[in-house]
């Protein structure tokens, strides 16, 4: 099984210490800052154990490392506003809450800091203007950083995909109990059209397993919601994947939608969770026209394949190519533009208000009834 990101997987589960210590200050947690809080707790962040020091943070945004040099190309941090700064004055500690859990954790103040915002945005982000949404969400969070290790009593409750929630340690077991010695993990936010289970295919055609991991953290609001995708994942499972090379788990990161960066987050995040392949095809995380189609699969070529540790797998553009009459890419196909099955998210979105079927082309059936019964309502 391919190692953790820097060795070790991370566990910051501890159990909940009887008393508590009532006089520390309580930092309530934000929906992203949970996931990032689960994603370090269970090893998902591996080699991270709390939220970024200064230190780590300039150096992942400037050079995508850490300061030890490991790869890493997303700050991890936990934001703060200015009221709740003058809280932590002088603490060593706080608690972590979230408003329905209450107490979860705990995090060991080693530094707070101010982060120069725009430079983030414009490194991590390669954009500064908030009508990007991972911007927006940059820079409309607190204007502080608290670093430090965390311990965590109780992940936050989730009221959806119990069966599917598997930690980086439980994915491993199940990784293990089929077998697989190689596995590629797909990514993804959106139901799986035709395009992505060809891709997904492909990679399967060269692996022992598939993971499907959709990401099921904050999303943007014209996304489509979790469940939805969920009916749809497993609809599109049952029917068309094959059970033995399949697995369906969910993935609790918040998506940030920084495209190149946050490809290579997914990836190293991934082989945390026990995957030695990762799936990046067209503008893998990318929103509007922010980032080249295929800037995601160059921005591993800064990397050596030693230091990533996880092989990406890429795809060019991907769609139905009526020349052929089936799935082909831009680099397999001598489809003219009007030989190929196109439509854009604006398209599908009025088409299923309308509450036409997509095209067999573009989506299989079962996973249209999905989304036109989602849509149906909205009419
Ligand atoms: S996201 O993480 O990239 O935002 P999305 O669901 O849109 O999720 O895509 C999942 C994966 O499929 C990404 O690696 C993306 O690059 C790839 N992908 C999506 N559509 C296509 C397509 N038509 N052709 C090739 N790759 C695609
Ligand atoms: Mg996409």
């Amino acid at each position: 099984m391919i190692s953790p990101h820097g060795g070790v997987l991370v566990d910051r589960n501890v159990p909940q210490p009887e008393p508590m210590d009532s006089n520390l200050p309580i930092i309530q947690l934000n929906r992203r800052s949970q996931s990032d809080l689960e994603m370090i707790a269970t090893g998902a962040c591996s080699p991270l154990t709390g939220f970024m020091s200064q230190h780590d943070y300039s150096s992942v945004v400037e050079e995508m490392r850490l300061a030890d040099g490991t790869v890493w190309s997303i700050p991890i941090a936990l934001p703060v506003t200015d009221e709740q700064v003058s809280d932590l004055k002088g603490a060593e500690a706080a608690f972590l809450s979230t408003e329905s859990d209450g107490v979860i954790g705990k995090i060991q103040i080693s530094d707070i800091y101010k982060p120069d915002k725009e430079r983030e945005a414009e490194k991590v982000y390669l954009a500064t203007d908030d009508k990007h949404p991972g911007v927006a969400a940059l820079l409309s969070s607190g204007d502080y950083y608290v670093a430090g290790d965390i311990e965590v009593y109780k992940l936050p409750e989730h009221k959806h995909f119990g069966e599917y929630r598997m930690s980086p340690s439980k994915l491993r077991a199940a990784i293990e109990e089929k077998g697989w010695e190689s596995v590629v993990a797909f990514q993804t936010r959106n139901p799986i059209h035709r395009a992505h289970e060809y891709i997904t295919k492909c990679a399967l055609e060269m692996v022992d397993g598939l993971i499907i991991h959709p990401i099921v953290g904050e999303t943007k609001s014209d996304d489509i919601p979790a469940d939805v995708r969920m009916a749809c994942y497993e609809s599109i499972i049952e029917h068309y994947y094959p059970h033995r090379h399949t697995i369906l788990s969910v993935y609790p990161a918040s998506m940030r939608y920084a495209g190149p960066r946050e490809a290579i987050f997914h990836a190293l995040t991934r082989k945390n969770y026990g995957c030695s392949h990762f799936i990046v095809g067209r503008d893998h995380a990318g929103v509007g026209s922010y980032y080249g189609t295929y800037d995601a699969q160059k921005i591993f070529g800064n990397f050596s394949r030693e230091e990533l540790g996880v092989e990406p797998m890429f795809f060019e553009h991907a769609f139905y190519c009526k020349r052929t009459n089936s799935m082909a890419t831009t680099k397999t196909s001598r489809a003219m533009d009007h030989e190929k099955v196109f439509l854009s998210g604006t398209k599908v979105r009025e088409m299923l208000i309308a509450g036409e079927d997509l095209p067999e082309e573009f989506t299989r059936p079962e996973v249209s009834d999905v989304l036109k019964k989602h849509y149906g309502g909205k009419n």
